[in-house]
């Protein structure tokens, strides 16, 4: 069993360190059509046939907006130092860019309350990919510059309505994935296939990013609030001889966004690779200086290694890369190794390039502190009965946290500037096209009765932040 590798119960996370839990709005909160919420890209993808498993759509979900104390409590009982949560931007601005709905910021203003009152510090996102749907159809969404700002516009109303209270704040979750799912391969809202859309999204994203991060500079006003983004910045590992393929999906997966918002510039090996595709002229002069603000920290989103070899025979009209696109002129094929065990999700478990990710990224940046923002696992978990109650007993998910806590661990041992570690997720929760078959939650939902169960992994999760040190695994909590 994994578990049997893993070391631990020594291991201390000493301050400044954040340990927590995270969410995504759309994910969890249901109540799509009340509290005058507008609709946003996943309610019309979720609804088109076809589009997500089961027709599985983000409605109801974990019902959390109408659970909002009890969640709250539950967040407490797991002695969490931070909850990382995200703004359904339709919910708060139905348009994108027009009226204020005032119900919608007394939401969220409610629940950062009530963090605050349990000693939980607020971690915000603002765009975990539910983009009104309004600006999907006047500006093209993301391939559309009025988009970028847009967001300007939505983070200045956010930071002027919490920005006397929250604690961190993130700009975007994965724009990877909201550009690249988006509008290359379609699997995600809004369903666009088209390389060229999806190039244009990632350039209006990162704009959004510097003008996002200028607008909460200008309003937010708690002293010690820190402003970021959260990067799924990929882990690749090339096969021998096959190194150029590992810069190619570098190129386009992560320094597309590192480049400009962190250096102020695209790679240049970015436009060669996707020249068939774009000659990038809807990047204007000016905009690579928006793009690049100084951050207080980087969030990274971390689940597996990305493996990698070239293969320039695969045809060419075929987006499909792992699962996943890129738009490149030599393709490149994700391999899975044999020997990994692998998550309910078919990923697979190598805490090991945690370490390695953090490591690389405080060489490459050594003044940007970074904590993890996501970092979790689904499995088939069954509920059991201990002592006539119900359980979860989630081996593999406590094993797979201890592993990658232990890996954050081992990379700040090393001399990498991590700040935090957070849990995806806090509950079970809509998997966005997978719909509600994976469970990422350390808590279990019952979506019929909407009753929430501690996984033992829970309870693993509230013993690490109580304790500061990493549990050992245990049979039963
Ligand atoms: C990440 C997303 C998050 C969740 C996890 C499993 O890519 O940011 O919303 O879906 O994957």
């Amino acid at each position: 069993m994994y578990h049997d590798q893993i070391t631990s119960g020594s291991l201390t996370f000493r301050e400044p360190f954040l340990l927590g839990a995270a969410t995504a709005a759309y994910q969890i909160e249901g109540a799509a059509h009340e509290g005058g919420r507008g609709a946003s890209i996943w309610d019309t993808f979720s609804h088109t046939p076809g589009k997500t498993a089961d027709g599985a759509t983000g409605d109801v979900a974990a019902d959390h907006y109408h659970h909002l104390e009890a969640d709250l409590d539950l967040i407490a009982s797991l002695n969490l130092d931070a909850y990382r949560f995200s703004i359904s931007w339709p919910r708060v601005m139905p348009l994108g860019d027009g009226d204020i709905n005032q119900e919608g910021l007394d939401f969220y203003s409610r629940l950062v309350d009530g963090l605050l009152a349990r000693g939980v510090e607020p971690v915000v996102t603002l765009n975990h990919w539910d983009l009104p749907q309004s600006l999907e159809d006047r500006h093209g969404g993301w391939r559309g510059r009025q988009t970028s700002y847009a967001f300007e516009r939505y983070a200045e109303v956010m930071g002027a309505a919490l920005g006397d209270r929250v604690a961190i704040w993130a700009t975007h979750n994965e724009p990877w994935n909201n550009s690249y799912s988006g509008y290359g391969s379609g699997a995600f809202a809004p369903g666009v296939r088209s390389h060229e859309a999806a190039l244009r999204a990632v350039h209006h994203l990162n704009l959004a990013h510097g003008l996002g991060v200028a607008a909460l500079r200008r309003t937010i006003t708690r002293p010690d609030a820190r402003v970021s983004v959260v990067l799924n910045i990929f882990r690749i590992e090339a096969e021998p001889g096959h190194e150029e393929a590992a810069r190619r999906v570098d190129a386009i997966a992560n320094r597309a966004f590192t480049g400009p918002m962190l250096r102020g510039a695209y790679p240049a090996e970015l436009f060669d690779y996707t020249r068939h595709v774009t000659d990038w002229s809807f990047v204007q002069p000016g905009d690579l200086e928006t793009c690049h603000q100084p951050l207080d920290l980087l969030g990274v989103n971390y689940y597996e290694v990305m493996h990698v070899r070239g293969a320039a025979d695969l045809d060419p009209e075929n987006l499909s890369l792992g699962g996943t696109d890129f738009p490149s002129s030599e393709y490149v094929e994700t391999v899975q190794p044999e020997s990994l065990e692998r998550t309910g999700m078919g990923w697979g478990i190598e805490p090991q390039g945690l370490t390695n990710l953090l490591l690389a990224l405080t060489e490459e940046y050594p003044e940007l502190p970074i904590m993890v923002m996501e970092n979790g696992a689904a499995f088939h978990d069954q509920v059991t009965q201990i002592d006539g109650r119900p359980a979860v007993l989630d081996h593999h998910r406590t094993s797979y946290l201890i592993g990658h806590a232990t890996a954050t661990h081992r990379a700040i041992e090393q001399g990498a500037n991590v700040q935090g570690y957070f849990v995806w997720s806090l509950l079970d929760n809509f998997e966005w096209a997978l719909g509600y078959g994976p469970r990422f939650g350390v808590v279990r939902v019952d979506y019929e009765t909407q009753e929430r169960l501690p996984k033992l992994s829970a309870h693993w999760l509230a013993e690490l932040c109580a304790t500061r040190t990493i549990p050992h695994l245990r049979e039963h909590p």
